[in-house]
């Protein structure tokens, strides 16, 4: 019988999620439907619910519905619980179990994929909302040299590495607080980009050889890209590999099968310039 998937938001309608675990179930011989659900805002639990009451078996979880699907949770995972938010819930029974791929989706493109493993790095993360809670407990367990968070608002970042103290050990604080620091790996977790805001980096923040990565993807060289283009860094990628790698991640947890990811990121990339 096939077993039914599916991923809630709002909006949706942009979702690659449906395609790519399509291609997916196609590659491993997998048999399931997956579908992409416009939730009403005030409708998630009741969504989620009726979901699992028609026999779905699982589903992914994207904006604005992360915080509300790691509430639905009976059994969320340590990094959905200290992310505060989930990405992917999966129904056992009576249970929800939450969990949230998007830091190790973005870790593994990292090494897998662009040949950057972040032990012994230098790494910025920029932005202190939920993209950069979600990726901090993976990165952290590469074991880089550093982690720093930059933020428009220095409480938040501050916040942060009070969360996190039993977990990582933090740097934390406003774009001026970075004084002449040099990464090796910078993240753009903010989302400035979307408005085509840029934010305040001096130029000097990438060290030589340092890859700029944007967690937005398909919008080609987005205002941070651009920024760190124009400062010399030559490594720079987007968040199609990190969407893709998350992916494979709920697919493995649901169905015990990892998926190839390199054939599916060479398909839905869109090139950067
Ligand atoms: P997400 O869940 O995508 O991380 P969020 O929790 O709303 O979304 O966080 C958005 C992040 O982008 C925040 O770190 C925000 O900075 P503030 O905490 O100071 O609001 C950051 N951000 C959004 N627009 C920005 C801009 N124009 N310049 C700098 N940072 C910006």
């Amino acid at each position: 019988m096939t077993d039914r998937y599916a991923v809630l938001g709002n909006p949706i309608g942009h979702s690659k999620s449906p395609l790519i675990h399509g291609l997916f179930a196609q590659a491993t011989g997998q048999d399931i439907a997956y579908t992409a659900i416009e939730v009403p805002l005030d409708a998630f639990n009741e969504t989620v619910l009726a979901f699992r009451a028609g026999g779905g078996r699982g589903l992914n979880v994207t904006l604005p519905f992360k915080l509300q699907a790691f509430e639905i949770a009976t059994d969320p995972s340590e990094r959905a619980r200290l992310a505060g938010a989930a990405n992917c819930l999966k129904f056992d029974g009576e249970r929800i179990l939450a969990d949230n791929f998007d830091g190790v989706g973005l870790v593994n493109d990292l090494r897998r994929n662009l040949g950057c493993p972040l032990a012994g790095k230098r790494v910025l993360l920029l932005g202190a909302g939920g993209a950069t809670r979600g990726a901090l407990l993976p990165i952290a367990a590469e074991g880089p040299a550093l982690i720093a968070v930059a933020n428009r608002t220095a409480g938040k970042a501050h916040a942060l590495q009070r969360d996190f103290a039993a977990h990582a050990q933090l740097q934390s604080g406003g774009y001026d607080d970075l004084g002449g620091q040099r990464f090796d790996v910078v993240i753009n977790a903010t989302s400035a980009g979307l408005t085509q805001e840029t934010l305040p980096l001096e130029a000097s923040v990438f060290a030589p050889g340092a890859v700029a990565y944007d967690m937005v993807y398909g919008k080609g060289l987005t205002p941070f890209l651009q920024q760190a283009r124009a400062a010399g860094v030559s490594r720079v990628a987007d968040g199609v590999g990190m969407l893709i790698e998350q992916a494979a991640e709920a697919f493995a947890w649901w169905r015990g099968v990892r998926p190839e990811t390199r054939a599916v990121i060479q398909q839905l990339t869109v090139p950067l310039a």
